[in-house]
């Protein structure tokens, strides 16, 4: 049973946070530097599997079967920077949704909470999660941050 006072139902339960996740994965996949390690991620899925996944962490309704996301992130060189880019554009979409401040910071708060275990120090820390498996590791395109001076 979902509790009346869950940030599930502060956001505005799951047609928010699919909403959320749209506005999310539409920056991401445009931006430069972020969108290289979705390049083999069909768009939809992801936000299908996120707006599961967020549900689950804010107090809804328990349908996330997937992946956790240690394992899922084994092969992919998350460095802080890239971590501090994907929730700049998380709380700009929770702004952009419309969601209640309060709401919002949870949101971004239970999403923080993961940094520690994604975030790898080297390349060497990634492992494939299968043979088939690439490693992911983009360095930073000089086109980004635009305007950004070499020198
Ligand atoms: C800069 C940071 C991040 C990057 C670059 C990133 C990238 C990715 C990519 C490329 C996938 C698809 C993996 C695949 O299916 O092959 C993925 C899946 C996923 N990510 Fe992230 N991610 C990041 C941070 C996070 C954070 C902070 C969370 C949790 C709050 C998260 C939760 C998930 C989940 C739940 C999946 C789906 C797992 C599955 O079922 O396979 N990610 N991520």
């Amino acid at each position: 049973m979902l509790e009346p006072e869950s940030v599930y139902s502060q956001v505005g339960g799951t047609i928010q946070i699919r909403r959320v996740q749209k506005i999310f994965y539409d920056k991401i996949y445009a931006h430069p530097w972020l969108s290289r390690f979705f390049e083999d991620i069909d768009q939809d899925l992801i936000e299908s599997q996120q707006t599961d996944f967020i549900s689950k962490t804010l107090g809804g309704p328990s349908v996330y079967y997937g992946a956790l996301p240690v394992p899922a992130h084994m092969h992919i060189r998350i460095t802080g920077e890239l971590f501090d880019l994907r929730s700049q554009l998380l709380a700009e979409s929770l702004r952009e949704a419309g969601i209640p401040e309060e709401a919002a910071a949870i949101w971004l708060e239970r999403d923080e909470a993961f940094r520690t275990r994604l975030v790898k120090g080297s390349r060497l820390e990634c492992k494939k999660r299968y043979t088939t498996d690439e490693i992911l590791d983009f360095p930073q395109p000089e086109s980004w941050p635009e305007g950004r001076q070499a020198g």
